[in-house]
C-alpha cells in the first residue's frame, strides 16, 4: 500500500510549475468525439482521471497517444455508443460522454457515473438538459439509455448553475439543429476553456463565463488544437502548502485572477502573495491568524474544491475560523482525519468551526481528492512525521503531488508499505 511519508515543520522554499486543469481537460476530451479527425491537446495533465477518459475514448475506437504533456486523440475510426460500466464508475466526469455521444452518434448507453464521495451527486440536471434537446432518456435501475437521431436546439434553464450539466448541455447543443440557449449556466473558467476548444473545432458558441450561453448547433465540426488552462485548484493547493509550512515559493503559470477568493483568504490569514513575471509568489513568515466566515459558492465565489485546502491552513492559525460549505453536503469528512493531527474542528451542519491549534504528525487516510491534498498540506505544517494514505484519491487530480511539493522544498516521499 502506498502512502506519503511527510517530514513536517520545515519552511518551504522553491519553485513549481502548475499543471493543466483536470476539470477543463475532462470535458474537452469528451468533446473530441464531436469531430472526426486528429485533435491535439497541449498541457493535458497526466492523472488517473485523465487516463480513465482516454480509456473511454479507446473503448469507443479512438486512437489516443501521449507525447509529454500533449495528448493526441484521433476519432476517425470511432465506433459504438456504449461506455463500459467499469470506466463510467471510475469518475464523475464520465457523464459528459452522454452529451458528446448523443451529439455525434444519436445514442449513448452508460451506467451512472462514479466519482469522489462528497454526498448525493444526482445527474437529474444533466438528463433534463438532454431531454430538452429532444433526447429520450431511459433510466432502468441505473442503466441509462439516451437516444435521439436528431437533436433540436432549445432553451435550457438550469435551476442551479451545475458545472457538469452546463458542459453536457454545451456538448449536446453542438450536435443539435438550431439555437440552444443555456440560462443560469455555470460561469467557471473551465467552461470558458471548453468553449475555446469547441470554437477551435469550428463551433458557433458564445457566452461561456457568463450566465447565458448560446450555441448555434448543427454546424459540422473539424478537429481542434488547444492548450488546457492551468489548474486553479492545484494553484490553490501549492499556495496553501506554503501558507501552512511557512517560507516562500513561486508558482509558474499560476493565474492570480483564477483564484482571487483564495488569495483574499490567505492574505487575511497572514500571507503575502504577489504576481511575478512567471506566475505567482507566496510568502508566509509570521504566525497565521484565523479568518472568517468563508462561504463556498459557484464561481466567482470561494471554490468548494479549495475549502479543505484552506481548512488545513486555518487548523494551525491563531484564533478561530469558520467555513460554510454550500455546494456538497458531505465535504467535511477530511476534518476527522485532521483532528488526528491535533486540529480542533467541529462540524455543525454545513459549517466547520476551526479553533487554531499546533498540529503534530500522524497517520491519516484520504477519503477524497481534495481532502487528501488537505491532509498532505496539514502534514507539511505539522511538527514531526506523518503518513498520508489513500493516494489513489490524490492521484486522480494531482500529477505526482509529492514531486511538485518536493520542488517547493517539502520533505515528502511516496513510500510503499
Ligand atoms: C465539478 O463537479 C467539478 N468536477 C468538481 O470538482 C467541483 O467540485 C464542482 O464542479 C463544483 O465546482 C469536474 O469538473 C469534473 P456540479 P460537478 O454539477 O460538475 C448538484 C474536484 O475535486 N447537482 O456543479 O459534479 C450536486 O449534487 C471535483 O476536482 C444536482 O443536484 O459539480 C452538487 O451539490 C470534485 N443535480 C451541486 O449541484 C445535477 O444533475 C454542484 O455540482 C448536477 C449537480
Amino acid at each position: 500500500m502506498e502512502y506519503f511519508a511527510v517530514q513536517g515543520g520545515v519552511p518551504l522554499e522553491g519553485c513549481v510549475a502548475v499543471h493543466g486543469a483536470k476539470n477543463s481537460a475532462l470535458p474537452i476530451l469528451a468533446a473530441t468525439l464531436l469531430a472526426p479527425g486528429e485533435h491535439v491537446l497541449h498541457n493535458c495533465p497526466d492523472l488517473t482521471d485523465i487516463a480513465a477518459a482516454l480509456a473511454i475514448l479507446s473503448c469507443l475506437g479512438c486512437q489516443v497517444r501521449r507525447e509529454g504533456s500533449t495528448v493526441v486523440v484521433n476519432t476517425i475510426h470511432r465506433r459504438g455508443c456504449a461506455v463500459p460500466d467499469r470506466l463510467m464508475g471510475q469518475m464523475r466526469a464520465s457523464v459528459l460522454f452522454l452529451g458528446s455521444l448523443l451529439a455525434s452518434s444519436g445514442e449513448a448507453i452508460a451506467c451512472w457515473p462514479g466519482g469522489c464521495a462528497l454526498g448525493e451527486r444526482p445527474i437529474d440536471l444533466h438528463l433534463r438538459a438532454l431531454r430538452l434537446l429532444g433526447a429520450e432518456v431511459l433510466d432502468r435501475g441505473g442503466r441509462l439509455s439516451c437516444r435521439c437521431p436528431r437533436l433540436r436546439g432549445n432553451r435550457i434553464v438550469l435551476p442551479f448553475p451545475s458545472v457538469g450539466a452546463t458542459e453536457n448541455a454545451m456538448l449536446a447543443a453542438c450536435g443539435a439543429q438550431g439555437v440552444t440557449e443555456i440560462c443560469n449556466a455555470a460561469q467557471e473558467l473551465e467552461i470558458v476553456d471548453l468553449q475555446n476548444f469547441l470554437r477551435a473545432c469550428g463551433a458557433n458558441i458564445s457566452g461561456g463565463g457568463t450566465q447565458r450561453i448560446v450555441v448555434y448547433g448543427g454546424v459540422p465540426l473539424h478537429p481542434g488544437e488547444h492548450s488546457v488552462m492551468p489548474d486553479r485548484i492545484v494553484t490553490a493547493t501549492y499556495l496553501c502548502a506554503v501558507a501552512a509550512a511557512g517560507g516562500e515559493g513561486e508558482l509558474l503559470a499560476a493565474q492570480g485572477g483564477a483564484v482571487a477568493p483564495v488569495l483574499q483568504a490567505l492574505t487575511a490569514a497572514g500571507c503575502q502573495i504577489w504576481e511575478t513575471q512567471r506566475g505567482l509568489a507566496v510568502r508566509r513568515q509570521g504566525a497565521l491568524r484565523g479568518i472568517g466566515p468563508i462561504v463556498t459558492a459557484p464561481y466567482p465565489g470561494f471554490p468548494t474544491d479549495a475549502q479543505p485546502l484552506l481548512a488545513a491552513v486555518l487548523a494551525k492559525a491563531q484564533g478561530e475560523s469558520a467555513i460554510t460549505e454550500t455546494i456538497f453536503d458531505r465535504r467535511f469528512r477530511y476534518t476527522q482525519q485532521l483532528c488526528r493531527m491535533g486540529a480542533r474542528i467541529q462540524v455543525e451542519g454545513d459549517t466547520a468551526r476551526i479553533c487554531g491549534a499546533p498540529l503534530q504528525g500522524a497517520s491519516v487516510k484520504a477519503t477524497d481528492l481534495r481532502g487528501g491534498a488537505a491532509l498532505t498540506i496539514a502534514a507539511l505544517g505539522a511538527q514531526g512525521c506523518s503518513q498520508v494514505y489513500g493516494l489513489e484519491h490524490i492521484d486522480r487530480g494531482y500529477e505526482r503531488l509529492e514531486t511538485a511539493l518536493g520542488c517547493l522544498g517539502g520533505r515528502i516521499r511516496r513510500t510503499t508499505r
